[in-house]
């Protein structure tokens, strides 16, 4: 074979003329070792040390230097696959092992299964995911004596890897037991397998808009569904920020579910509004769009600044608060009351699948006390003839119904009112016996692929006695 010569390198001066001409840096990875190695780094962070998902994926990308608006979208799309679908991927990697992996191996186990899920789910060309993983590999001191293994594995996964997969209950793989347990206790195992089937699949991007959401449904190309909001299909929507009307704030990203809680305060013009645990401000820009005069609660900074900046670019004004819940006394009452409350958050695996593994089975009691002194101190907010909305976006009934079937039982001057169908656009099946919201992801199916479900919310509608 004929061979090219080495092309001439660039010598650079020197004034003196002593020092070896050294690159100062290294050279950039290309950009699809530099988009896997951020995979790798995120769920390293994520399964190994507890971190949240936005929060892990944020810094890696960060620190691999990702600029680029396709890299780190086929960075979030390995990682959100690995998430969802770790049981499934680990099960077939490890048909393909010999003997499971000793513990410390560096980012191997990581770099194993985001490469399963490129070939496996994503159909990312075999060569570029495996030969792009023995070379993550060899970057990692940890890792490096696995260079052959993973060669031999991952090609091993390319060839019959599906057909192990194709074995496996991907309800069983991928929920973990403790959590479908629950849900079949709280609602019958047909309706659980739906929830964790729903769970495992990506949401579609729902859009509340400020006003003319009809309008803005047909110029994005959207659904409006009944509750008001717009549904587009995630996949195809590309970048958030470059859809006609977000530069102008003519609408914000937001759940079709978590539209709703701010919904059942009625007519809010006018009214004084506080909106407790706001960040990021969803609920705030809904009630400050439908005339309330509102203040903004929320304890986190960094939140707040999100918040701000939200409004800002909606162009929506708020009286704006950084303070804990249970101590904020500001000296007067409020027509209404939003309480938003901070909860596990299993409504929203969807958009959260880190949820399937940082939560346990035994954290959901400080979280149910600690909701129970919010509510407490949300109730000493409103007005005689006030109204108070409880939300969670939490599938377990005590971070709900239990949660407000105990409030009630101890304040005679509250009593719930009922939300009726129709009500907001809310279908009969999602209002409980009680009359309260309860949405499950797997609610409002739709025949067309990445168009169904709702986030799985809670929401109880409380008046106080005159
Ligand atoms: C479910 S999120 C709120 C989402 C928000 N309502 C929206 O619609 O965009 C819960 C919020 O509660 C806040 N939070 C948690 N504990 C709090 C406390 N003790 N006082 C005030 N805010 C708190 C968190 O900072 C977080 O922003």
């Amino acid at each position: 074979m004929p061979t090219k010569p080495p092309a001439k390198r660039p010598v650079a001066k020197h004034s003196h003329g002593a020092r070896p001409n050294r690159p100062s840096k290294p050279p950039p990875k290309p950009a699809g070792l530099a988009a896997r190695d951020a995979v790798a780094a995120c769920l390293t962070s994520i399964l190994g040390r507890g971190r949240p998902l936005d929060d892990a994926f944020e810094a890696a990308i960060t620190k691999a230097g990702l600029d680029q608006a396709r890299d780190r979208a086929f960075a979030r799309l390995v990682v959100m696959t690995v998430l969802r679908r770790k049981g499934e991927l680990e099960a077939v990697v490890a048909s393909f092992l010999e003997k499971p992996l000793p513990a410390d191996t560096g980012r191997l186990r990581p770099i194993l299964l985001s490469a399963a899920a490129q070939l496996l789910v994503l159909e990312t060309p075999p060569h570029a995911a495996i030969g792009l993983a023995v070379d993550q590999c060899r970057g990692d001191p940890k890792a490096r004596r696995f260079d052959r293994l993973t060669n031999a594995v991952l090609r091993k996964v390319a060839s019959t890897g599906r057909e192990v997969m194709a074995t496996l209950d991907p309800i069983i793989a991928n929920i973990p037991p403790w959590l479908l347990s629950r849900w079949n206790e709280a609602y019958g195992e047909a309706t659980a397998r739906g929830i964790a089937a729903a769970s495992l699949a990506e949401a579609a991007l729902d859009l509340s808009v400020k006003s003319d959401a009809s309008a803005w449904a047909e110029k994005l190309g959207g659904h409006l569904l009944a509750t008001g909001s717009v549904r587009l299909a995630r996949a195809g929507a590309g970048r958030v920020e470059d859809l006609p009307g977000y530069a102008d704030g003519a609408w914000w990203v937001q759940d079709a579910a978590a539209a709703l809680p701010a919904r059942l305060l009625g007519d809010v013009a006018g009214q004084r509004v506080a909106d407790l645990c706001a960040a990021p401000g969803g609920k705030t820009a809904e009630l400050a769009s439908a005339g309330a005069r509102i203040t903004a609660v929320d304890q986190s900074p960094l939140r707040l600044r999100r918040l701000a900046e939200n409004l800002a670019r909606l162009k929506i004004e708020a009286d704006v608060v950084e303070a804990d819940v249970l101590s904020w006394a500001p000296g007067t009452t409020f027509d209404a009351v939003l309480l938003d409350a901070p909860c596990s958050a299993t409504g929203t695996i969807r958009r959260h699948p880190d949820i399937l593994h940082l939560r346990r089975k035994d954290d959901t009691a400080a979280r149910v006390a600690l909701q129970e002194r919010m509510l407490a101190s949300a109730a000493r907010l409103v007005a005689p003839g006030g109204r108070l909305v409880y939300a969670t976006c939490s599938l377990e009934p005590e971070e709900g119904e239990t949660q407000i079937a105990r409030f009630l039982a101890g304040r005679p001057e509250f009593s719930r009112l009922p939300v009726a169908p129709g009500e907001a656009g809310i279908d009969a099946a999602w209002i409980t016996r009680d009359g309260d919201l309860r949405t499950l992801p797997s609610h409002l199916a739709a025949e067309a692929p990445g168009l169904s479900g709702l986030d799985g919310f809670y929401a109880a509608r409380l008046e106080k006695h005159p």
